[in-house]
């Protein structure tokens, strides 16, 4: 009796062993899954800033999209998308099957989402307003320059430019995280109009490309119980406005009200917050008089991050401004320029440098992870960039200032690894006390450029 039962319960706990065995190794399948490049996919001896390679026209904008095969981008498991908004316009409904960072340009406007799983809808008329109908609907946040917005992967959403001028909106799409359970290919579901594919493929020719489009008419009608009439144009066929659309006469949707009687819904959805403002100088962490600032967005600001396992940097260079040599401990950096003048030397590994020059506005450079990077402006008007990074809470090493890998070192050790004697060793660990921004202005006036 006692041996069988010993069998089984040894049995039974090698079972156990392996359970839990298997399930570590399917959770580590998935942590490497999650932004894995394989070996030979990231060729990083050259880099070259990116301009978006492809371009839709429509009614109430453009949309212009990064080449997501460029091996850099691919490298980085991202690609970005670019929307200008017209006054007016409205960006149609749709989902990706990537998580997606938005960053605000410029302009204003409202963004709502479509659905998150269980969320009541939490917006809605005060009672006896709209006759019979009662108009509810998921949250809408006011969006404007400076604004940051977390879009999970799969959650639709819309935005709707109701200022003056052009709303413009820079989109990371992270394609390699593991919550694209596809491959690579940026996919995005559109749930109306007759939109073309802004990531290149080519359309076959039949009109009508969002969701409901190929699904049987007669089927739709008697789902939603309206007329065939309603679902033709559901199915967007003979739509020719685009993937952004003209609301001609304006936009009224439920917005909570201003003043005291906000009741703090409108910053979440359900629980939990998706917006952050990174734009001003207020929110800045980092500020140094005629150097410039940087706020940064982790999932200790803004928990969402958390789950979609990316985070962002705001960075401000006013005239002679200089990011001083870093690394990046544990991202990839996607730095999209949205002014200014500037120019950026990235070094790599084996001490080459990968990438040196002038950027432009509307530009994009991917600084991989661990890459010395510096950052200068180069015209009177500074330069500034929203830095995307796939982390969550995605560090900097900086090689000079109060923090720098530099200081950190014994003088002694500082003295004999570059050769010079303790004097100049403590120079070099204590000389700046800047922290990662510097002027060099303010410092000297001879060495303006840094090679
Ligand atoms: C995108 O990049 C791939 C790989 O480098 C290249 O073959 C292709 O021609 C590019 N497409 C466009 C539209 O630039």
């Amino acid at each position: 009796m006692g041996k069988p039962s010993l069998g089984l319960s040894i049995s039974l706990v090698c079972f156990v062993v392996l359970m839990l065995a298997s399930d570590s190794v399917a959770h580590r399948q998935k942590m490497r899954m999650d932004r894995r490049p394989q070996v030979g996919e990231c060729q990083l001896d050259r880099l070259e800033s990116l301009k978006p390679v492809y371009r839709i026209e429509s009614e109430g904008g453009v949309t212009e999209s990064w080449n997501h095969s460029d091996k850099i981008l691919r490298c980085a498991g991202v690609t970005l998308v670019r929307r200008t908004v017209q006054p007016k316009g409205l960006v149609l409904p749709s989902y990706t099957n990537a998580p997606q960072l938005l960053y605000y340009v410029r302009g204003k406007g409202i963004q709502g989402m479509t659905i998150f799983p269980s969320c009541p809808e939490s917006f809605e008329e005060p009672e006896g307003s709209g006759g019979g109908y009662r108009e509810k609907h998921q949250k809408v946040h006011e969006i404007g320059e400076g604004d940051i917005i977390a879009i999970p992967a799969g959650i639709g959403y819309w935005f709707y430019n109701n200022g003056n001028t052009p709303l413009v909106v820079v989109i990371l799409m992270d394609t390699s995280n593991a919550d694209n359970q596809l491959d690579g290919k940026p996919r995005r579901f559109y749930l109306a109009g007759n939109p073309e594919d802004e990531h290149g493929e080519e359309t076959d020719g039949e009109s009508g490309r969002n969701l409901f489009s190929r699904i049987h008419e007669q089927l739709l009608s008697e789902i939603y119980g309206v007329s065939v009439e309603t679902v033709r144009k559901m199915k967007g066929a003979d739509d020719t406005r685009k993937n952004i659309v003209l609301a001609k006469e304006g936009l009224a949707v439920v917005r909570p009200e201003p003043g005291p009687r906000v009741n703090g819904l409108e910053e979440t959805i359900c629980t939990l917050r998706v917006r952050e403002h990174v734009g001003s100088a207020a929110r800045a962490d980092i500020y140094t008089p005629h150097a410039g600032r940087i706020a940064t967005l982790n999932s200790i600001k803004l928990p969402i991050l958390a789950d979609l396992r990316l985070s962002a940097e705001r960075g401000v260079l006013y005239e002679n401004g200089v990011y001083v040599p870093h690394w990046n401990l544990n991202a990839n950096t996607i730095l999209y320029v949205t002014g200014g003048e500037g120019r950026i030397q990235v070094v790599d590994n084996e001490g080459r440098s990968v990438f040196d020059g002038e950027i432009e506005e509307g530009e994009v450079l991917v600084i991989p992870q661990n890459f010395v990077v510096v950052i200068q402006a180069t015209g009177e008007g500074g330069f500034e960039w929203i830095a995307f990074k796939t982390a969550e809470n995605a560090m900097i090493s900086p090689l000079v200032g109060i923090s720098s890998a530099i200081r950190a070192l014994p003088v002694h050790v500082v003295a004999n690894i570059f050769r010079v004697s303790i004097e100049e060793a403590q120079r070099l660990k204590i000389g700046r006390d800047q922290t990662s921004l510097f002027s060099i202005a303010s410092q000297s006036s001879k060495t303006k450029a840094f090679v």
